[in-house]
């Protein structure tokens, strides 16, 4: 219990991965992203043919997860059974259904110990919604990053536009805030900073800029 959690929690599109990636990467510390678990569990539900609502079924495939995240070049990756399915799971659609499956208190038990185990030497940047405040509860330092929904909608749909993929904008924003209500609302974890979590807005700020912070105030913790 000695190894270092920073936990990195807060809504969807506020940038979380590649802000934990790339401080993963400077630190030399290992990653998880709790999201991409909730993704990867119900894309096995597509492929098992189970509901979004059969509990048990979906904690089980949750529980049987092969799952790995490696950070190449500052770009936090997801292997699944060893092979690199971080773009498919990263569609709105797959984050719609995630936090779905997410909102599971079954699905989500499943997963607690599996996502403590990925604290290990030399320390761990944990990225979710319920990092800070349910699954590393003692964490030293615990990060609430947020930006306004219009400025997550922005990003988002500068990184489809990249990435090759066609989305409006206002559609991209009715997306992102209901996946806020949902998570915000949800009876278990539900998305909110951790009492001794520290806000930071990045509405206004760029990627480097956040790194900086970040990795400044982890220092001044020790
Ligand atoms: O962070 P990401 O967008 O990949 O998360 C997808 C969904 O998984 C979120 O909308 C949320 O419902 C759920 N989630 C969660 N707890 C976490 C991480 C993600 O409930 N720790």
């Amino acid at each position: 219990l000695n190894v270092p959690v920073l936990t990195i929690d807060g809504p969807g599109g506020a940038g979380k991965g590649t802000i934990s990636g790339l401080v993963a990467e400077r630190l030399g510390w290992h990653l998880l992203d709790s999201g991409a678990l909730y993704r990867l569990t119900a894309q096995a539900a597509l492929k098992h043919n189970v509901a979004l609502d059969d509990e048990a079924s979906l904690a089980s495939l949750a529980s049987q997860l092969d799952v790995a995240f490696p950070v190449k070049d500052g770009q936090p990756r997801t292997l699944l059974e060893g092979e690199d399915v971080s773009r498919e799971i990263r569609t709105e659609h797959a984050g719609e259904r995630a936090s779905r499956v997410a909102a599971l208190p079954q699905v989500r038990k499943a997963l607690l110990q599996r996502q403590q185990d990925f604290r290990r030497s030399p320390g761990l940047v944990a990225d979710g919604r319920d990092m800070g405040t349910v699954v590393f509860p003692e964490a030293p330092l615990k990060i609430f990053l947020t930006a306004s929904a219009e400025e997550r909608a922005r990003r988002r749909h500068l990184q489809l536009q990249e990435a090759g993929v066609g989305a409006s904008l206002s559609s991209l924003l009715k997306e992102i805030q209901a996946r806020d209500a949902r998570d915000t609302q949800r009876r278990v974890a539900p998305l909110k900073p951790a009492d001794d979590a520290i806000t930071l807005d990045t509405t206004r700020l760029s990627i480097p800029e956040v790194v900086d912070q970040l990795t400044e105030l982890l220092i001044q913790r020790g």
